[in-house]
């Protein structure tokens, strides 16, 4: 059977992934923010899964207003980078798993959570940037993507309650998928980050930290925080964060299974005009 071996977190910063274009990354600007990603990328490739479920949210490049659906499954072989409107990042296609996400839609809708199924959709910097920070710049990704597209950019966007049910849904499906699959969730955007209005440039060091703890120790407390608070205190797009509950919903401790490890954490400020957060949790319960 398949099953959910870790969790990861990662903002999602298009600059970070254009530093790694263009070989910018040892600049002084950069060099601090990727030596701190070293032991994420050390355990990744001593953990690499099978398939990453990969919770983003899409910024308008691929759904832009005449469709807003709250959260969208892709059920494709392949996606491409989307072109952002500079061209398309020149990484790897994404290669999916087309039939673990057909069996992702069928159980996670039956489990009440209606899905917008896209059978074909570029992905954009809030998926190849996290790939990106987590594999470097390989000819091909290592494992196969599913993204799960999270609407947080037109209101109204699902509470955080809706996103920690939506990652307990997902790991009962991981887990009555028949293969032999490793898998991980990754939720992605934030941390603290306003990139217009007055508030342009708004960080927020003490609340992201507290966030993080709380996901950690107190998921559910976590889910409980209105939509108002992210937006008052992380800035208009910290509600970016909410998309990691469906990452932390999908850890065994919420099934009833012990405590996730924190095997790695990092915070740093800035990257770009925003707060950079990265955090991974191995499922105790998921262990042989
Ligand atoms: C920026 C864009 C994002 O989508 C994000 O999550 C963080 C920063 C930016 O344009 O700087
Ligand atoms: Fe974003």
């Amino acid at each position: 059977m398949a099953r959910v071996t870790a969790s990861v977190y990662s903002s999602h910063v298009p600059a970070i992934g254009v530093a790694m274009d263009l070989g910018k990354t040892d600049e002084p600007a950069y060099q601090p923010l990727f030596a701190g990603y070293e032991p994420a990328r050390e355990w990744m490739s001593d953990n690499t899964p099978d398939v990453v479920i990969l919770v983003f949210n899409d910024h308008a490049n691929a759904f832009g207003l005449q469709m807003v659906p709250t959260f969208a499954l892709g059920m494709s072989a392949e996606y491409e980078p989307a072109d952002e409107g500079w061209g398309p990042r020149p990484v790897p296609a994404v290669v999916g798993h087309p039939a673990l996400s057909a069996h992702l839609a069928h159980s996670v809708i039956q489990d009440d959570f209606d899905l917008t199924l896209v059978n074909e959709i570029p992905v954009d910097h809030g998926c190849t940037v996290p790939l990106s920070i987590m594999f470097g710049q390989p000819e091909a990704w290592p494992c196969a993507v599913i993204p799960l597209f999270v609407n947080v950019v037109q209101y109204p966007v699902p509470s955080g309650r809706r996103c920690l049910e939506l990652g307990r849904a997902i790991r009962r499906a991981v887990e009555t998928f028949d293969d032999d699959l490793d898998v991980q969730v990754w939720g992605t955007g934030g941390m603290s980050h306003q990139l217009q209005g007055p508030r342009a440039g708004l960080i927020n060091q003490p609340w992201d930290n507290a966030f993080i703890d709380r996901l950690v120790e107190d998921p559910e407390g976590q889910a409980a925080v209105n939509h108002v608070e992210y937006v008052r205190e992380a800035g208009s797009e910290g509600i970016e964060l909410v998309m990691w509950l469906v990452a932390r919903g999908a850890m065994g401790d919420l099934a009833g299974g012990v405590a996730p490890t924190e095997v790695h954490r990092l915070y740093h400020v800035p990257a770009s005009n925003t707060a950079v957060g990265q955090l991974i949790l191995e499922d105790a319960s998921a262990r042989p």
